[in-house]
């Protein structure tokens, strides 16, 4: 029986690998990746690789057993159906007959249409019969503090979020969550909206900024239209910038506060702040 951890050479799934190695023999965990090269500091240190693509159902042919357990974390393919591509590992988890299958999905209150294929994957899963756990995941200080170069540049926070809060944990907190359904006991069929303890809103976000820097940040709210010009202006994608633009307009209705208080329980201590999440990046 192994600990499968898909995506596992993405931002989270390095966290959750990590994470399991601290608690369970390497030999029982099963890296899935697309490019063992990018695994190759796991394999050295004893954990299993398996190399699948959520594009190529035959590449999961055999790689789950009976009594796994399995981490699924969601596709970054935004362009290439990713509730079909969750379905291929659904599917194969099935057939094998794995003891529970964890799927990193989304906030139960998130509306925006980034949201629509966590709930039609977690509708697939729950079809499929497999005892599962939603890790609803809210959403990342990372994806903010990653992203700070034209932030500093300008001395600007630009989001459409208006005074929308965020409830936002680090990546390593929702990891130790996985982690902590992974290796623990009695989270079959369990559904947890996971978030940071403090929610906080951009005008916040600028000034800890600011503190932190020396330098005036302030927040500029914008329109999700705006926003998603910006975006578009700086490189993404047409649709994904309208995707995150959505994102914001749920924050300001308050859809990414989560108040459940599931992951300080399942990590069985506080979220991390994100001042600390500021600390970290401006020192990287
Ligand atoms: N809650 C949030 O704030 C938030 C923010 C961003 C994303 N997300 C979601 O959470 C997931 C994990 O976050 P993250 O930061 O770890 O994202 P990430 O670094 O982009 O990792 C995505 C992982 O998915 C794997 N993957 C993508 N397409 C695949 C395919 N066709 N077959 C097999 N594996 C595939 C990638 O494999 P490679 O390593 O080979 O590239 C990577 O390991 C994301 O994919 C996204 O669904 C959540």
């Amino acid at each position: 029986m192994s600990i499968v951890v898909t995506g596992a050479t993405g931002h989270l799934g390095r966290h959750v690998v990590e994470q399991l190695l601290d608690k369970v023999p390497a030999e029982r965990i099963t890296a899935v990746v697309r490019d063992a090269a990018k695994a190759a500091d796991f394999a050295a240190r004893g954990v299993k690789l398996a190399v699948a693509d959520y594009n190529a159902p035959e590449t999961f042919d055999g790689l789950f057993a009976a009594g796994d357990k399995v981490l699924l974390v969601s596709g970054n393919e935004f362009d290439k159906g990713r509730v079909q591509q969750h379905k291929v590992v659904i599917d194969a988890a099935q057939a094998a007959g794995v003891a529970l299958l964890a799927y990193t999905s989304a906030p139960g209150s998130l509306t925006a249409a980034l949201a629509d294929d966590h709930r039609a994957t977690e509708e697939v899963l729950l079809a499929s019969g497999l005892p599962y756990t939603l890790l609803r995941n809210g959403w990342y200080h990372e994806n903010y503090t990653e992203n700070l170069a034209p932030v500093l540049e300008h001395g600007a926070v630009v989001q459409a979020a208006g005074d929308g809060r965020v409830s936002s944990a680090a990546r390593a907190d929702y990891a130790a969550a996985a982690v902590a359904v992974l290796t623990g006991e009695g989270h079959e069929n369990a559904t947890y909206e996971l978030g940071g303890d403090e929610a906080w809103g951009f005008a916040e976000y600028a000034a800890e900024l600011s503190r932190q820097t020396g330098k005036e940040i302030v927040y500029n709210p914008v329109s999700p239209e705006a926003f998603a010009g910006i975006l578009a202006g700086a490189g993404l994608p047409g649709p994904l910038a309208a995707i995150l633009a959505g994102v914001d307009a749920s924050a300001e209705k308050g859809e990414l506060v989560v108040s459940s208080g599931d992951l300080s329980r399942l990590i069985g201590r506080p979220t991390t702040p994100l001042a600390e999440a500021v600390t970290a990046a401006l020192k990287g």
